[in-house]
C-alpha cells in the first residue's frame, strides 16, 4: 500500500511538475493514437484518476495515473467534443469510486434548463407590463401583474433546485429582447399568448422525460402543468373581461378588484 501510495505520488509529481497536467485537462492515451482520451480529475487531493473513454462512445473507465501513459491532448475537434459531451458528465455523477444515478437525460436536462431562463423571463416580462399599468394608471393591474411576475419567478427557483438536485449545472442561455405592447387590451392578449407557449414547453419537456424515462421529471411536470392550467385560467379570465368592456368604468371595476387578489377569476 505505502508503495502504491508512493508510486501514485510520484506520477501526480510527474503530470503536474513535468507535463504540466492538472484537474480537468483532458489527455489522450499515448499508445493508441488520439481517439482514445481521458480527463485528470481529482476525487479528493490525495486521488487522482484518470477517466477514460475508450471506444470514444461514452463507455467510461477510471484508471489510476501510474496505468496509462498519458500525452496531452492536441487535437482541438476531438478535444471540444469530448469536453461537451461524455466525460465530463460521467466524472461529474462520480462520488468517490460510486457513479450516482442519473436522473435527467441530457436533452431534458438541457430543455429544463432552457425553461429555468423562460420562467426568470416570463418573470421580467410580467414586471415590465406591471411598470406600464402603474404609469397608466391601473394600480389594480398593476399589482396583479406584480404577483404573477413574483410566480414565475418561484417557478425558475423550482427548476433550479430541481436541477441543482439532480447535479444538473445551470446555465443561463441567452434570451431575445421581449417587446412589450403599449395598450393595456393587447398586453393582456400578450400575456395569454405566452402562456400558452409556456405550456406548449411544458408539454415539451414531459414528452422528453417520458422517452428519456426520467420519472423525477415527469412529476415535476405535472406540477407545472397544473400550475399552467391555473394561470392560462387567470389570464383568460381576464382577457375575456377586458375584451368585452366598452366603457373605462369597467376598466376601473377590475382594476379595484384586482388590487387586493384575483377575485375576478372565481
Ligand atoms: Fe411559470
Ligand atoms: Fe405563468
Amino acid at each position: 500500500m505505502v508503495e502504491r501510495r508512493s508510486s501514485v505520488d510520484r506520477f501526480l509529481k510527474k503530470f503536474s511538475d513535468t507535463l504540466g497536467f492538472g484537474v480537468n485537462d483532458l489527455v489522450s492515451y499515448a499508445p493508441t493514437g488520439h481517439k482514445v482520451i481521458g480527463i485528470v480529475v481529482d476525487l479528493d487531493p490525495k486521488i487522482r484518476k484518470i477517466y477514460v473513454d475508450w471506444g470514444g462512445c461514452g463507455n467510461i473507465h477510471q484508471h489510476d495515473p501510474e496505468e496509462l501513459q498519458i500525452t496531452m491532448l492536441q487535437e482541438k475537434s476531438v478535444k471540444n467534443k469530448m469536453a461537451d459531451v461524455k466525460i465530463k458528465k460521467i466524472t461529474a455523477s462520480m462520488v468517490g469510486d460510486v457513479s450516482t444515478t442519473d436522473f435527467i437525460d441530457p436533452v431534458t436536462a438541457d430543455l429544463l434548463n432552457k425553461q429555468f431562463a423562460a420562467e426568470l423571463s416570463n418573470s421580467a416580462f410580467y414586471r415590465c407590463c406591471a411598470s406600464w399599468f402603474g404609469n397608466n394608471g391601473y394600480p389594480g393591474f398593476e399589482k396583479y401583474f406584480l404577483r404573477q411576475g413574483d410566480g414565475e419567478a418561484e417557478h425558475a427557483m423550482k427548476i433550479y433546485t430541481f436541477l441543482s438536485e439532480a447535479s444538473v449545472r445551470v446555465a443561463f442561455p441567452v434570451i431575445n429582447d421581449q417587446q412589450i405592447a403599449t395598450d393595456l387590451k393587447t398586453i393582456i392578449k400578450q400575456t395569454l399568448v405566452k402562456e400558452t407557449e409556456t405550456t406548449k414547453n411544458w408539454q415539451i419537456i414531459s414528452k422528453s422525460a417520458e422517452t428519456g424515462n426520467n420519472v423525477a421529471v415527469i412529476e415535476l411536470c405535472q406540477w407545472f402543468m397544473k400550475e399552467q392550467m391555473e394561470e392560462e385560467s387567470s389570464i383568460t379570465t381576464l382577457y375575456q373581461k377586458t375584451m368585452n368592456i366598452p366603457l373605462s368604468g369597467g376598466l376601473e371595476t377590475i382594476d379595484m378588484l384586482l388590487r387586493e387578489n384575483d377575485p375576478i377569476i372565481k
